[in-house]
């Protein structure tokens, strides 16, 4: 009986472990091709993709065919999370330079070592502070690199600075962990001027509340992605924390999803939000 339990194992320990396996390279690998498919205007370069993928543009049911994946968009700025906990990847992708400008927020999760889930969000001219030029000059600026194990936070405290970011929108006695300098990207608009008096407390919205919360979290930069609901607005937060504290929030907020409608955004955001001060 024992000697028959460890021949199983190992005759099925190292599929099994293959199969669990998510590794840094893994997903870096298919982060990078995601950006080559993006760039060539081919959803095939995109590998490995799941028979059953489940794929969404701005948070509705999308196909690559008709996507945003089938058209080549000059990439100049590109940028992964790595999270091997759940075997996920978040790419930002910049595209200032080339005939239409867009700015995209994809989140991949990955079964069994090829991409099962896929959203995509699409921001571009009339979106919410929308300027490509501004995001690519700000965002090349600022410094993502990776940190050095001993200064590293835990999963666990990344995220509670991203949801206590999220829940200060409708609860204004939660406790923010604010750096000092901390930069806030939204659209195109900075908040700062890249100095050592840039700040992230100014301008905060009241009474959203920001739902449906899917989080990419990658430890060795300090980054989290979170996909949400913005008040029924599909919308990107990315927050970068250092040492337990807010550095950089990216944020893209798309206007003119399907069922949303521009204007119905536009005056929902309005009723929140201003633009913070330049
Ligand atoms: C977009 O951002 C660039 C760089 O920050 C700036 O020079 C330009 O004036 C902005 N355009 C608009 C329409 O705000
Ligand atoms: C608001 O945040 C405070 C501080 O975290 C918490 O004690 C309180 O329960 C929150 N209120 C609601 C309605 O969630």
């Amino acid at each position: 009986m024992h000697t028959l339990s460890l021949l199983a194992l190992g005759a099925f320990g190292p599929l099994m472990a293959s199969a669990a396996e998510c590794t840094r390279e893994f997903l870096k690998t298919s982060a990078e091709s995601l950006v080559a498919a993006q760039k060539a205007g081919d959803p095939s370069l995109l590998k490995p993709v799941s028979d059953a993928l489940v794929y969404n543009e701005n948070f509705a049911a999308a196909t690559f065919k008709s996507g945003i994946l089938a058209t080549p968009l000059k990439i100049d700025h590109s940028r992964h999370s790595l999270d091997t906990t759940q075997c996920a990847t978040y790419t930002e992708l910049i595209s200032a330079t080339g005939s239409k400008p867009y700015v995209l927020g994809v989140q991949m999760n990955f079964a069994d070592n090829a991409v099962s889930k896929m959203d995509t969000l699409i921001t571009t001219t009339g979106d919410w502070l929308f300027n490509a030029t501004g995001t690519l000059n700000w965002a090349s600026k600022e410094n993502w690199g990776t940190i050095p194990e001993d200064k590293r936070d835990s999963r666990a405290v990344i995220q509670a600075a991203a949801d206590a970011y999220c829940d200060i929108f409708s609860n204004k006695s939660v406790v923010v962990p604010w750096g000092y300098p901390c930069a806030r990207l939204e659209g195109g608009t900075y908040t700062g001027n890249g100095g050592p008096n840039d700040k992230c407390d100014v301008g905060i919205p009241s009474g959203v509340a920001l739902v449906d919360r899917h989080y990419v979290i990658d430890e060795t930069v300090g980054a989290v992605s979170v996909f949400l609901s913005f008040s029924g607005i599909p919308d990107s937060h990315e927050f970068r924390v250092e040492n337990g504290k807010l550095r950089f929030v990216h944020t893209l907020t798309v206007m003119s999803a399907r069922g949303n409608g521009k204007s119905n955004g536009r005056r929902k955001l309005r009723g929140v939000m201003s633009p913070p001060p330049q």
